[in-house]
């Protein structure tokens, strides 16, 4: 079963297959705006050093406090990662609030799932687990949005109980209630490191 836990160095390899697999196509570009797609822009093949990937963890996770450095009308974002027996599937990125840009058009989360593991349940399955984050955070709902010709996105929130609100230009806003169900130990974030500065560790 995977699981949806803050980045860590030890999935280096599968990452780097994954981020080529999503190279190949076509993401990383000056104009992918997505949180993967700017990290691919910016990090590119540097990341393929052990120390520039335990920075780049490292930064994912400090992402996520008040005070880490971050891009004009940014604001603090927990990026968990999607991981099964060591091998990276995916990442989910819950942006802590919503500016008037991401209330309108980009909302509180964004995902990728590595090309070569589509199609399995692994988008819906992290939107569905994004509740005790999001409450932990004091969000009682998540605002998803997706592109109207994104099917497969559209199919994932609308798979994860997501209530359509409406469209605004080409997007499609959905919100997602993340106050049901217990926050039962299970259900907690596996640790609070995903909400707070955390030192790098070399593989
Ligand atoms: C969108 C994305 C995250 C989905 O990941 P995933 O793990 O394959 O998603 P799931 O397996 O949970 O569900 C995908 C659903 O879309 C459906 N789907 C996929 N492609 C489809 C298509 N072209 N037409 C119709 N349905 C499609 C699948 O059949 C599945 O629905 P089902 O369970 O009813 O069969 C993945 O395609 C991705 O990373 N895309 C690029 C980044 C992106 O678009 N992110 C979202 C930005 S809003």
């Amino acid at each position: 079963m995977p699981e949806l836990i803050p980045p860590v160095v030890r999935v280096h390899r599968s990452f780097l297959a994954a981020m080529g697999e999503l190279r190949a196509e076509g993401r990383g570009t000056a104009e992918d705006a997505s949180m993967t797609g700017r990290d691919l822009y910016s990090y590119g093949g540097r990341w393929a050093d052990p120390e520039v990937f335990a920075g780049y963890v490292h930064a994912l996770r400090r992402g996520a406090a008040e005070d880490a450095p971050r891009p004009s009308g940014f604001v603090p974002c927990t990026t968990l990662w999607y991981v099964e027996k060591g091998e990276f599937l995916g990442r989910l990125d819950l942006r802590h609030r919503l500016t008037p840009f991401l209330l309108d058009q980009g909302g509180h989360i964004g995902y990728d799932v590595r090309p070569g593991a589509r199609g399995h349940g692994h988008a819906t399955a992290m939107l569905r687990r994004i509740a005790p984050y999001a409450r932990v955070l004091g969000l009682a709902r998540t605002l998803v949005t997706c592109e109207e010709t994104n099917v497969a996105s559209r199919r994932v929130i609308e798979k994860s109980g997501a209530v359509y609100e409406d469209r605004r230009g080409s997007k499609l806003r959905y919100w997602l209630t993340t106050t049901d169900g217990p926050t039962t130990r299970a259900a907690r974030p596996r640790t609070d490191a995903a909400l707070a500065p955390a030192r790098p560790r070399l593989p």
